[in-house]
């Protein structure tokens, strides 16, 4: 019998389950371009619904949807305030200068969360014409970078409250924000409330093969379509993957405990080996860990390449691997011996 690969690098990589392909099969589609496929539409308006907006726009990545909100919420020449950890700063290909023409005020955050006080300091004098004038806050729940660290709502909603105070817009990058969800246990509506945009993932902890969705007011759908078209986002009978993003919001979010308790269990593992210098404390999925100033990370992922497991480097000493739905209670327990032999 061949071993089923332990894919650890990236929640990404799920594939999706036979009920998701029955739903895709299944799916009524026309053409999205045309405004004419049913099950986007449904899709659109079941996330606009759940996070309390009015509407949503279906794209076919994160990066999309972070990359249409930065461009609808901004004008060239302003600045976006944001954590150095954030997505769509390090890994977006500097799209923000490039589509936007923005520029980007850095903060230090905790593990790539913001405070009330780096916007209420960051904001620059709208009267002085030298410095960009500083329009968008954007924040990332869960932050990817920071090893899946969580917002509580009272983090959130102080952070919203200073921006606001300033008349400044607010993105949520929410690649992962169910993920946020059910440990804190804040509801889509309380959340939604504060954001005027909010990019939320499908393909990520929730199994979909493709897709994020915009969340946001009519007002700024108008816009955010014109965007998507020219970047090239407008698809045709896109309801096959919306199928998919449906079936996930329905059946995968409650879910997501599951991710997280195999990786609180593998913080567990990684804290007893003596290669291992420190490993952050596990919030959600995501599991950052550094090595030993001895041991290589090429070596060290060799060696689980060779045992059929992948992680991910993410920087020089330090080693991510991320849980998701197609990494069950037996792959963990092969996990945990090959950690330990090493
Ligand atoms: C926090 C965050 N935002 C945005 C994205 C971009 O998503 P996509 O890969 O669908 O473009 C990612 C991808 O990993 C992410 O982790």
């Amino acid at each position: 019998m061949i071993e089923k690969l332990i894919d650890l690098r990236s929640d990404t990589v799920t594939k999706p389950s036979p009920e998701m392909r029955e739903a895709m099969f299944n799916a009524i589609v026309g053409d999205d371009v045309f405004d004419e496929d049913p099950t986007v539409k449904a899709l659109e308006e079941k996330a606009a619904k759940l996070f309390g907006h009015e509407a949503a726009l279906f794209c076919p990545s994160g990066t999309m949807t972070n990359q249409i909100a930065i461009k609808i919420l901004t004008q060239p020449q302003q600045e976006v305030i944001c954590d150095l950890l954030s997505h769509i700063y390090y890994a977006e290909g500097g799209g923000v200068a490039f589509n936007s023409g923005v520029s980007m005020c850095l903060v230090d955050g905790d593990r790539g969360r913001i405070s009330a006080t780096h916007v209420a300091d960051n904001v620059n004098p709208p009267q002085n014409i030298q410095q960009p004038l500083t329009s968008l806050v954007a924040v990332e729940n869960t932050n990817n970078k920071g090893g899946g660290s969580c917002y509580t709502m009272k983090q959130l909603s102080e952070v919203a409250a200073e921006a606001r105070k300033h008349k400044l817009k607010l993105h949520l990058d929410g690649a992962r924000i169910f993920n946020a969800l059910v440990e804190t246990k804040d509801s889509t509506q309380k959340i939604g409330k504060l954001f005027d945009t909010i990019s939320v993932c499908l393909s990520k902890g929730l199994g979909a093969p493709v897709g994020s969705l915009l969340i946001t007011s009519k007002e700024n759908l108008n816009k955010a379509k014109r965007v998507r078209k020219v970047f090239g986002g407008g698809m045709r009978q896109s309801g096959f993957l919306a199928a998919a993003g449906i079936y996930a919001l329905d059946n995968n979010v409650e879910k997501l405990k599951e991710d997280h308790r195999r990786a609180k269990n593998i913080e567990m593992i990684l804290k007893e080996l003596n290669y291992v210098d420190s490993c952050l404390s596990v919030e959600t999925n995501i599991i950052m860990f550094k090595l030993d100033d001895k041991k290589s990370v090429p070596d060290f992922l060799n060696y689980l390449s060779k045992n059929n497991i992948k992680g991910y480097q993410f920087g020089k000493q330090t080693v991510r691997f991320v849980t998701h739905l197609d990494f069950t209670d037996s792959m963990l327990e092969k996990l945990n011996n090959t950690l330990n032999n090493y």
